[in-house]
Protein backbone atom coordinates (compact mmCIF):
# COMPACT_ATOMS: atom_id res chain seq x y z
CA UNK A 1 0.00 0.00 0.00
CA UNK A 2 1.21 3.75 -0.07
CA UNK A 3 1.87 5.60 3.11
CA UNK A 4 3.36 9.15 4.32
CA UNK A 5 6.89 7.95 5.91
CA UNK A 6 8.81 10.36 7.96
CA UNK A 7 12.68 10.35 7.32
CA UNK A 8 14.14 12.66 9.83
CA UNK A 9 13.19 16.84 9.88
CA UNK A 10 10.77 18.41 6.93
CA UNK A 11 11.41 14.72 5.04
CA UNK A 12 7.93 13.04 4.72
CA UNK A 13 7.71 10.71 1.59
CA UNK A 14 4.70 9.06 -0.10
CA UNK A 15 6.27 5.43 -0.19
CA UNK A 16 5.16 1.45 -0.71
CA UNK A 17 5.38 -0.28 2.22
CA UNK A 18 3.68 -3.60 3.51
CA UNK A 19 0.07 -3.62 3.77
CA UNK A 20 -0.77 -4.39 7.56
CA UNK A 21 -2.58 -7.75 9.39
CA UNK A 22 -4.92 -8.84 11.81
CA UNK A 23 -2.32 -9.18 14.34
CA UNK A 24 -4.75 -9.75 17.48
CA UNK A 25 -8.22 -10.97 17.30
CA UNK A 26 -9.54 -7.94 18.96
CA UNK A 27 -7.86 -5.88 15.84
CA UNK A 28 -9.57 -4.97 12.57
CA UNK A 29 -8.50 -3.37 9.17
CA UNK A 30 -10.04 -0.91 7.62
CA UNK A 31 -9.30 1.22 4.05
CA UNK A 32 -8.60 4.71 4.51
CA UNK A 33 -11.20 6.95 3.04
CA UNK A 34 -10.37 10.07 4.85
CA UNK A 35 -7.54 11.33 6.97
CA UNK A 36 -5.66 15.11 8.70
CA UNK A 37 -2.74 16.26 8.83
CA UNK A 38 -2.30 17.45 12.69
CA UNK A 39 -0.48 19.96 14.96
CA UNK A 40 1.21 16.91 16.43
CA UNK A 41 2.27 16.26 13.68
CA UNK A 42 4.08 19.13 12.74
CA UNK A 43 6.27 18.49 15.88
CA UNK A 44 7.62 15.63 14.48
CA UNK A 45 7.60 17.04 11.09
CA UNK A 46 10.03 19.56 12.58
CA UNK A 47 12.35 16.61 14.91
CA UNK A 48 11.55 18.02 18.16
CA UNK A 49 9.39 14.55 19.13
CA UNK A 50 12.22 11.78 20.45
CA UNK A 51 12.03 7.99 19.51
CA UNK A 52 10.99 8.39 16.03
CA UNK A 53 12.15 5.46 13.38
CA UNK A 54 13.40 6.44 9.80
CA UNK A 55 9.99 4.84 7.71
CA UNK A 56 7.05 5.36 10.46
CA UNK A 57 4.26 5.76 9.46
CA UNK A 58 2.46 9.26 10.57
CA UNK A 59 -1.27 10.03 10.90
CA UNK A 60 -3.77 9.62 13.62
CA UNK A 61 -6.86 11.26 12.31
CA UNK A 62 -8.15 8.68 10.37
CA UNK A 63 -11.61 7.12 9.07
CA UNK A 64 -12.42 4.56 6.64
CA UNK A 65 -14.28 1.57 6.15
CA UNK A 66 -13.51 -1.45 7.85
CA UNK A 67 -12.01 -4.61 5.37
CA UNK A 68 -11.31 -7.09 7.80
CA UNK A 69 -12.20 -8.14 11.60
CA UNK A 70 -10.43 -10.42 13.71
CA UNK A 71 -11.76 -13.40 15.39
CA UNK A 72 -13.01 -12.19 18.88
CA UNK A 73 -13.94 -9.04 18.02
CA UNK A 74 -17.55 -9.06 18.00
CA UNK A 75 -18.83 -5.21 17.52
CA UNK A 76 -17.26 -4.12 13.77
CA UNK A 77 -17.89 -5.86 10.80
CA UNK A 78 -17.09 -5.73 7.17
CA UNK A 79 -18.55 -2.91 5.43
CA UNK A 80 -18.93 -0.68 8.70
CA UNK A 81 -17.82 2.94 8.01
CA UNK A 82 -15.84 3.68 11.15
CA UNK A 83 -14.11 7.12 12.63
CA UNK A 84 -10.36 6.02 14.53
CA UNK A 85 -9.56 7.89 17.82
CA UNK A 86 -5.98 8.74 18.21
CA UNK A 87 -5.42 7.38 21.48
CA UNK A 88 -5.27 3.62 21.49
CA UNK A 89 -7.29 1.95 24.99
CA UNK A 90 -7.74 -1.48 25.73
CA UNK A 91 -11.67 -0.28 27.39
CA UNK A 92 -11.20 -3.10 30.36
CA UNK A 93 -8.11 -1.40 32.56
CA UNK A 94 -8.01 0.40 35.58
CA UNK A 95 -7.99 3.63 33.49
CA UNK A 96 -10.48 3.24 30.59
CA UNK A 97 -13.18 2.42 33.29
CA UNK A 98 -12.85 5.46 34.58
CA UNK A 99 -13.08 6.97 31.11
CA UNK A 100 -9.22 8.12 31.07
CA UNK A 101 -8.46 6.71 28.15
CA UNK A 102 -5.31 8.27 26.97
CA UNK A 103 -4.20 7.42 30.40
CA UNK A 104 -4.62 3.36 28.91
CA UNK A 105 -2.08 1.16 30.71
CA UNK A 106 -2.25 -1.99 28.28
CA UNK A 107 -2.17 -0.44 25.32
CA UNK A 108 2.06 0.81 24.97
CA UNK A 109 4.18 -1.84 24.39
CA UNK A 110 6.87 0.73 25.32
CA UNK A 111 6.08 1.74 28.55
CA UNK A 112 8.95 0.86 30.37
CA UNK A 113 10.94 3.40 28.18
CA UNK A 114 7.68 6.42 28.65
CA UNK A 115 8.12 5.80 32.08
CA UNK A 116 11.75 6.70 32.47
CA UNK A 117 10.77 9.56 31.05
CA UNK A 118 7.62 10.37 32.13
CA UNK A 119 7.65 8.45 35.81
CA UNK A 120 4.61 6.38 34.44
CA UNK A 121 3.49 5.22 30.58
CA UNK A 122 0.42 6.88 29.30
CA UNK A 123 -1.66 4.94 25.89
CA UNK A 124 -0.07 4.16 23.13
CA UNK A 125 -0.80 6.55 19.83
CA UNK A 126 -1.61 6.21 16.23
CA UNK A 127 1.75 7.44 14.51
CA UNK A 128 3.47 8.64 16.96
CA UNK A 129 7.18 7.69 18.83
CA UNK A 130 8.16 4.47 19.75
CA UNK A 131 7.72 6.02 23.29
CA UNK A 132 4.19 5.44 22.70
CA UNK A 133 3.62 1.86 20.76
CA UNK A 134 5.60 2.99 17.39
CA UNK A 135 2.03 1.94 16.09
CA UNK A 136 2.05 2.78 12.76
CA UNK A 137 -0.31 6.08 11.62
CA UNK A 138 -3.07 5.92 9.28
CA UNK A 139 -2.32 8.53 6.39
CA UNK A 140 -2.15 5.57 4.31
CA UNK A 141 -4.23 3.36 1.64
CA UNK A 142 -5.15 0.49 5.43
CA UNK A 143 -4.93 0.73 8.77
CA UNK A 144 -4.15 -2.19 11.69
CA UNK A 145 -6.44 -0.57 14.87
CA UNK A 146 -5.82 -2.42 17.45
CA UNK A 147 -8.30 -2.90 20.51
CA UNK A 148 -10.83 -2.22 17.43
CA UNK A 149 -13.88 -3.61 19.93
CA UNK A 150 -12.83 -0.13 21.89
CA UNK A 151 -12.26 2.97 19.92
CA UNK A 152 -13.49 3.14 16.50
CA UNK A 153 -17.44 4.54 16.14
CA UNK A 154 -19.74 4.06 13.47
CA UNK A 155 -20.79 6.81 11.66
CA UNK A 156 -24.03 7.41 10.94
CA UNK A 157 -25.47 7.99 7.50
CA UNK A 158 -25.96 11.11 6.26
CA UNK A 159 -22.88 12.48 7.62
CA UNK A 160 -19.90 13.08 5.11
CA UNK A 161 -16.49 12.03 6.21
CA UNK A 162 -15.45 15.21 6.64
CA UNK A 163 -17.98 16.22 8.76
CA UNK A 164 -17.37 13.52 11.01
CA UNK A 165 -13.20 12.90 10.33
CA UNK A 166 -12.19 15.43 13.49
CA UNK A 167 -13.65 13.36 15.63
CA UNK A 168 -10.53 11.12 15.66
CA UNK A 169 -8.65 13.83 17.31
CA UNK A 170 -9.20 17.84 17.00
CA UNK A 171 -13.08 18.28 17.62
CA UNK A 172 -12.53 16.38 21.01
CA UNK A 173 -9.17 18.07 21.83
CA UNK A 174 -10.65 21.57 21.58
CA UNK A 175 -13.86 20.39 23.45
CA UNK A 176 -12.17 18.92 26.43
CA UNK A 177 -9.89 22.09 26.35
CA UNK A 178 -13.18 24.41 27.06
CA UNK A 179 -14.71 21.39 29.12
CA UNK A 180 -11.81 21.92 31.37
CA UNK A 181 -12.04 25.42 31.74
CA UNK A 182 -15.55 24.58 34.15
CA UNK A 183 -17.58 28.03 32.28
CA UNK A 184 -19.73 29.87 33.93
CA UNK A 185 -22.58 32.42 32.08
CA UNK A 186 -20.47 36.03 31.96
CA UNK A 187 -16.98 34.32 32.14
CA UNK A 188 -14.12 35.26 29.05
CA UNK A 189 -12.07 32.54 27.70
CA UNK A 190 -8.55 33.24 26.21
CA UNK A 191 -7.21 31.09 23.94
CA UNK A 192 -3.75 30.67 22.72
CA UNK A 193 -3.66 29.48 19.08
CA UNK A 194 -5.92 29.76 16.34
CA UNK A 195 -4.59 26.52 14.45
CA UNK A 196 -7.46 23.79 14.02
CA UNK A 197 -7.06 22.81 17.64
CA UNK A 198 -7.64 26.08 18.89
CA UNK A 199 -10.35 27.10 16.69
CA UNK A 200 -12.60 24.08 17.84
CA UNK A 201 -11.31 25.31 21.60
CA UNK A 202 -13.12 28.86 20.76
CA UNK A 203 -16.64 27.21 19.01
CA UNK A 204 -16.73 24.55 22.07
CA UNK A 205 -16.39 27.61 24.47
CA UNK A 206 -19.30 29.37 23.19
CA UNK A 207 -21.05 26.22 22.94
CA UNK A 208 -20.66 25.33 26.51
CA UNK A 209 -21.89 28.99 27.47
CA UNK A 210 -19.15 31.54 27.24
CA UNK A 211 -20.28 35.26 27.38
CA UNK A 212 -16.74 36.33 25.48
CA UNK A 213 -13.67 34.55 23.70
CA UNK A 214 -10.36 36.00 23.12
CA UNK A 215 -8.42 34.58 20.36
CA UNK A 216 -4.77 34.98 19.71
CA UNK A 217 -2.62 34.79 17.21
CA UNK A 218 -0.75 36.25 14.16
CA UNK A 219 -1.87 34.58 11.03
CA UNK A 220 -4.56 37.11 9.46
CA UNK A 221 -6.59 33.79 8.15
CA UNK A 222 -6.96 32.03 11.18
CA UNK A 223 -7.53 35.54 13.21
CA UNK A 224 -10.04 35.72 10.84
CA UNK A 225 -11.71 32.07 11.24
CA UNK A 226 -12.22 32.61 15.08
CA UNK A 227 -13.29 36.07 14.38
CA UNK A 228 -16.14 34.72 12.42
CA UNK A 229 -16.75 32.28 15.29
CA UNK A 230 -18.43 35.55 17.43
CA UNK A 231 -14.28 35.67 19.19
CA UNK A 232 -12.20 38.62 19.90
CA UNK A 233 -9.01 38.68 18.32
CA UNK A 234 -5.35 39.76 19.41
CA UNK A 235 -2.62 39.82 16.77
CA UNK A 236 0.55 38.87 19.65
CA UNK A 237 2.85 40.50 17.09
CA UNK A 238 0.71 43.57 16.72
CA UNK A 239 -0.90 43.84 20.43
CA UNK A 240 0.81 43.49 23.62
CA UNK A 241 -1.34 40.73 24.79
CA UNK A 242 -1.66 41.47 28.28
CA UNK A 243 -2.61 45.12 28.54
CA UNK A 244 -5.21 44.04 25.92
CA UNK A 245 -6.68 41.37 28.10
CA UNK A 246 -6.51 43.76 31.11
CA UNK A 247 -8.21 46.34 28.95
CA UNK A 248 -10.93 43.60 28.33
CA UNK A 249 -11.11 41.94 31.67
CA UNK A 250 -11.65 45.36 33.99
CA UNK A 251 -8.12 44.57 35.09
CA UNK A 252 -8.74 41.22 36.43
CA UNK A 253 -7.26 38.18 33.69
CA UNK A 254 -9.40 36.16 32.01
CA UNK A 255 -11.60 33.71 33.65
CA UNK A 256 -9.74 30.92 32.36
CA UNK A 257 -7.17 30.82 29.79
CA UNK A 258 -6.52 27.22 26.87
CA UNK A 259 -3.29 26.80 25.63
CA UNK A 260 -3.51 25.70 22.22
CA UNK A 261 0.14 26.05 20.71
CA UNK A 262 2.12 23.98 22.86
CA UNK A 263 6.00 23.57 22.32
CA UNK A 264 6.75 24.91 19.16
CA UNK A 265 5.10 28.93 19.60
CA UNK A 266 6.40 30.98 17.35
CA UNK A 267 10.12 32.06 18.67
CA UNK A 268 10.39 35.78 17.53
CA UNK A 269 7.41 36.82 19.35
CA UNK A 270 9.14 37.98 22.66
CA UNK A 271 12.50 37.46 24.28
CA UNK A 272 11.70 35.27 26.52
CA UNK A 273 10.73 32.63 23.78
CA UNK A 274 13.60 33.46 21.59
CA UNK A 275 15.44 32.71 25.17
CA UNK A 276 13.88 29.49 25.19
CA UNK A 277 14.48 28.61 21.36
CA UNK A 278 18.14 28.96 22.17
CA UNK A 279 18.31 26.59 25.24
CA UNK A 280 16.19 24.17 23.03
CA UNK A 281 19.12 24.60 20.45
CA UNK A 282 22.03 24.33 23.01
CA UNK A 283 19.98 21.06 24.46
CA UNK A 284 19.33 23.18 27.77
CA UNK A 285 16.17 22.32 27.70
CA UNK A 286 13.31 20.32 26.18
CA UNK A 287 10.44 22.53 25.94
CA UNK A 288 9.47 26.47 24.92
CA UNK A 289 6.46 27.16 27.38
CA UNK A 290 6.26 30.96 26.19
CA UNK A 291 2.83 30.39 26.10
CA UNK A 292 1.91 28.60 28.95
CA UNK A 293 3.70 31.23 31.07
CA UNK A 294 1.53 34.46 28.82
CA UNK A 295 -1.73 31.80 30.20
CA UNK A 296 -0.77 31.69 33.82
CA UNK A 297 0.04 35.49 33.73
CA UNK A 298 -3.01 35.95 31.73
CA UNK A 299 -5.38 33.98 34.52
CA UNK A 300 -7.76 35.71 37.07
CA UNK A 301 -6.87 34.47 40.56
CA UNK A 302 -9.02 31.12 41.20
CA UNK A 303 -8.71 31.00 37.23
CA UNK A 304 -8.14 27.68 35.47
CA UNK A 305 -5.25 27.11 32.77
CA UNK A 306 -6.24 24.32 30.44
CA UNK A 307 -3.13 23.22 28.31
CA UNK A 308 -3.60 21.02 25.12
CA UNK A 309 -0.82 22.22 23.66
CA UNK A 310 1.76 19.34 23.48
CA UNK A 311 5.18 19.79 25.93
CA UNK A 312 7.55 16.68 25.49
CA UNK A 313 9.34 17.05 28.68
CA UNK A 314 10.88 19.52 30.79
CA UNK A 315 9.77 23.53 31.09
CA UNK A 316 11.65 26.16 32.20
CA UNK A 317 11.12 29.57 34.23
CA UNK A 318 7.27 28.58 34.85
CA UNK A 319 5.75 31.25 36.56
CA UNK A 320 4.58 28.74 39.36
CA UNK A 321 4.65 31.23 42.44
CA UNK A 322 2.08 33.17 40.60
CA UNK A 323 0.19 30.40 40.22
CA UNK A 324 0.36 28.87 43.79
CA UNK A 325 -0.19 32.68 45.33
CA UNK A 326 -3.25 33.32 43.17
CA UNK A 327 -5.02 30.08 43.18
CA UNK A 328 -4.62 28.71 40.09
CA UNK A 329 -6.42 25.20 38.40
CA UNK A 330 -4.34 23.57 35.90
CA UNK A 331 -6.13 20.80 33.59
CA UNK A 332 -4.45 19.08 30.99
CA UNK A 333 -4.29 16.15 28.77
CA UNK A 334 -3.89 14.48 25.69
CA UNK A 335 -7.71 13.74 24.86
CA UNK A 336 -8.98 10.99 25.98
CA UNK A 337 -11.12 10.75 22.76
CA UNK A 338 -13.26 7.78 23.35
CA UNK A 339 -15.02 9.37 26.66
CA UNK A 340 -16.45 12.70 24.11
CA UNK A 341 -16.59 10.68 20.99
CA UNK A 342 -20.66 9.81 21.71
CA UNK A 343 -21.62 13.35 22.76
CA UNK A 344 -19.78 15.11 20.01
CA UNK A 345 -21.13 12.78 17.04
CA UNK A 346 -24.56 13.81 18.83
CA UNK A 347 -23.95 17.66 18.31
CA UNK A 348 -23.11 16.73 14.91
CA UNK A 349 -26.28 14.96 13.94
CA UNK A 350 -27.96 17.76 15.99
CA UNK A 351 -26.51 20.21 13.31
CA UNK A 352 -24.50 22.22 16.70
CA UNK A 353 -21.53 22.28 14.37
CA UNK A 354 -20.07 21.53 11.51
CA UNK A 355 -16.57 20.50 12.01
CA UNK A 356 -15.47 20.67 8.30
CA UNK A 357 -15.27 24.44 8.32
CA UNK A 358 -11.97 24.27 9.14
CA UNK A 359 -10.87 22.31 6.05
CA UNK A 360 -9.05 24.51 3.73
CA UNK A 361 -6.82 22.12 1.59
CA UNK A 362 -8.05 18.72 0.09
CA UNK A 363 -5.39 16.50 -1.17
CA UNK A 364 -4.21 12.90 -2.61
CA UNK A 365 -1.39 11.23 -0.38
CA UNK A 366 1.05 11.52 -2.85
CA UNK A 367 0.88 15.28 -2.19
CA UNK A 368 1.27 14.76 1.65
CA UNK A 369 4.51 15.69 1.69
CA UNK A 370 3.78 18.55 0.20
CA UNK A 371 1.36 19.84 2.04
CA UNK A 372 3.23 18.57 5.35
CA UNK A 373 5.17 21.85 4.16
CA UNK A 374 2.31 24.47 3.49
CA UNK A 375 0.58 23.16 6.69
CA UNK A 376 3.81 23.52 9.21
CA UNK A 377 4.93 27.24 7.35
CA UNK A 378 0.77 28.46 7.63
CA UNK A 379 1.43 29.19 3.66
CA UNK A 380 -1.73 29.42 0.86
CA UNK A 381 -3.96 30.30 3.66
CA UNK A 382 -3.94 26.87 4.92
CA UNK A 383 -5.70 25.74 8.67
CA UNK A 384 -6.20 22.29 7.82
CA UNK A 385 -5.17 19.66 5.45
CA UNK A 386 -7.67 16.38 4.78
CA UNK A 387 -5.86 13.81 2.61
CA UNK A 388 -8.20 11.10 0.60
CA UNK A 389 -5.61 7.78 0.04
N1 LIG B 1 -3.84 17.32 23.91
C1 LIG B 1 -4.16 16.67 22.82
O1 LIG B 1 -4.74 15.60 22.89
C2 LIG B 1 -3.85 17.26 21.48
C3 LIG B 1 -4.53 16.84 20.33
C4 LIG B 1 -4.27 17.48 19.11
C5 LIG B 1 -3.31 18.49 19.05
N2 LIG B 1 -2.65 18.84 20.17
C6 LIG B 1 -1.66 19.94 20.18
O2 LIG B 1 -2.35 21.16 20.07
C7 LIG B 1 -1.45 22.15 19.53
C8 LIG B 1 -2.14 22.89 18.39
O3 LIG B 1 -2.45 22.01 17.32
P1 LIG B 1 -2.94 22.60 15.92
O4 LIG B 1 -3.29 21.45 15.06
O5 LIG B 1 -3.95 23.65 16.14
O6 LIG B 1 -1.53 23.21 15.42
P2 LIG B 1 -1.05 24.46 14.56
O7 LIG B 1 0.43 24.36 14.57
O8 LIG B 1 -1.74 24.50 13.25
O9 LIG B 1 -1.53 25.73 15.39
C9 LIG B 1 -0.75 26.42 16.32
C10 LIG B 1 -1.11 27.90 16.22
O10 LIG B 1 -0.45 28.61 17.28
C11 LIG B 1 -0.09 29.88 16.78
N3 LIG B 1 0.96 30.46 17.64
C12 LIG B 1 2.30 30.35 17.57
N4 LIG B 1 2.89 31.06 18.55
C13 LIG B 1 1.90 31.67 19.24
C14 LIG B 1 1.88 32.56 20.34
N5 LIG B 1 3.01 32.97 20.93
N6 LIG B 1 0.68 32.99 20.80
C15 LIG B 1 -0.48 32.59 20.20
N7 LIG B 1 -0.52 31.74 19.14
C16 LIG B 1 0.65 31.29 18.68
C17 LIG B 1 0.37 29.59 15.35
O11 LIG B 1 0.39 30.72 14.54
C18 LIG B 1 -0.66 28.54 14.91
O12 LIG B 1 -1.77 29.14 14.26
C19 LIG B 1 -0.20 21.38 19.12
O13 LIG B 1 0.77 21.49 20.14
C20 LIG B 1 -0.67 19.95 19.05
O14 LIG B 1 0.37 19.03 19.28
C21 LIG B 1 -2.92 18.26 21.37
ZN1 LIG C 1 -3.46 15.24 16.85
ZN1 LIG D 1 -6.97 0.40 29.06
Amino acid sequence: MKALTWHGKSDMRCESVPDPRIEDGRDAIIKVTACAICGSDLHIYNGVIPEMEHGDILGHETMGEVVEVGSENTKLKVGDRVVVPFTISCGECFFCRKGFYSGCERSNPDKAKAAKLWGHSPAGLFGYSHLLGGYAGGQAEYLRVPFADVGPIKVPNGLSDEQVLFLSDIFPTGYMAADFCNIQLEDTIAVWGCGPVGQFAIRSAFMLGAARVIAIDTVPERLALAASAGAITIDFKQDDIYDRIQELTHGRGADACIDAVGTEPDATASLDSAIDRVKVATFLGTDRPHVLRQAINNCRNFGTVSIVGVYGGFVDSLPMGSAINRGLTFRMAQTPVQHYLPKLLDRIERGEIDPSFVITHRASLEEGPELYKTFRDRKDGCVKVVLKP
